[in-house]
């Protein structure tokens, strides 16, 4: 029996964000090269997009490539890039018969023009959609993205459209890649690794982790329905006391 059934659809977190690890470890343990632990992970996503689907998770972020990744060798950097755009490509109607928007979130300035004009594709055909959101973090790093957030803050209050004295935090929120989103309540992290590595560093402040050794390859349907429940169980308090919460 699935794990579907004992999720509480009234408590279902709206965005989830998962560090998607262990592809090369899982490829090693199993005797293959590397990127054959990505290909893997592409299963992995389309089995937990769908999931997450499913039970009404509104928008699913998911971490495909770090700024860091840009210094793995070069072959495996491409390949990783050529493996997300041909699935985004070969994927493309599946998203729209499920009604997928497909996003993508980071720095975007070293890809080439074939890959940005892949993303541009996806991005337009599924605007309209109104499912679930599943935003591609690619290229992506928080700290460059709190950095060219503070270089745009700065450049607003210089031309005068932005003063001083308005920035607050939903300012902040605003200004990075993510402010058409919701903050994640959830963080996944597989592959025992038990570190946020740059991911939505601004954003994860009153977020709920989870931890499983899994690696990402192993990580399937009924592994994302045991991590919400696991989410539904707990008491999120945002710095108040349990009584107040209960209230
Ligand atoms: C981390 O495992 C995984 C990556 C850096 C790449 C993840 C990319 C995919 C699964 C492709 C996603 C495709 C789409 C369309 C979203 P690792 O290589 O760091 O594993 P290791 O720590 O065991 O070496």
């Amino acid at each position: 029996m699935s794990l579907i059934h004992d999720i509480d659809k009234n408590k279902v977190p709206s965005h989830v964000a998962i560090i998607m690890d262990g592809n090369g470890r899982w490829a090693q343990q199993h005797g293959k090269v590397r990127v054959m632990g990505h290909s893997a992970g592409v299963d992995s996503v389309k089995l937990v997009l769908r999931a997450a689907d499913n039970i009404g998770v509104k928008f699913l972020t998911l971490y495909a490539f770090s700024i860091e990744n840009w210094n793995r060798p070069k072959y495996e950097v491409n390949a990783i890039i050529s493996l997300i755009m041909r699935t985004l490509k070969n994927d493309l109607p599946d998203f729209m018969e499920n009604n997928v928007r497909f996003e993508t979130i980071g720095d975007h300035s070293r890809l080439t023009s074939k890959s940005l004009a892949t993303l541009h594709e996806c991005i337009d055909a599924t605007k309209n959609n109104t499912g679930i959101t599943f935003v591609l973090a690619f290229s992506y790093g928080a700290r460059n993205e709190i950095t060219v957030a503070t270089q745009r803050i700065a450049e607003a209050v210089k031309n005068g459209t932005l003063s001083l004295g308005e920035i607050d935090e939903s300012t902040i929120s605003k200004y990075l890649y993510t402010s058409k989103y919701p903050d994640p309540e959830f963080i996944i992290r597989t592959s025992g690794e038990y570190r946020l590595s740059n991911f939505l560093l601004w954003q994860s402040a009153y977020s709920e982790f989870y931890f499983t050794d899994l690696f990402w390859p192993d990580f399937h349907r009924e592994e994302f329905f045991a991590a919400i429940l696991d989410f539904q169980k707990r008491e999120r308090r945002f710095g108040k006391t349990s009584a107040q919460v209960k209230k």
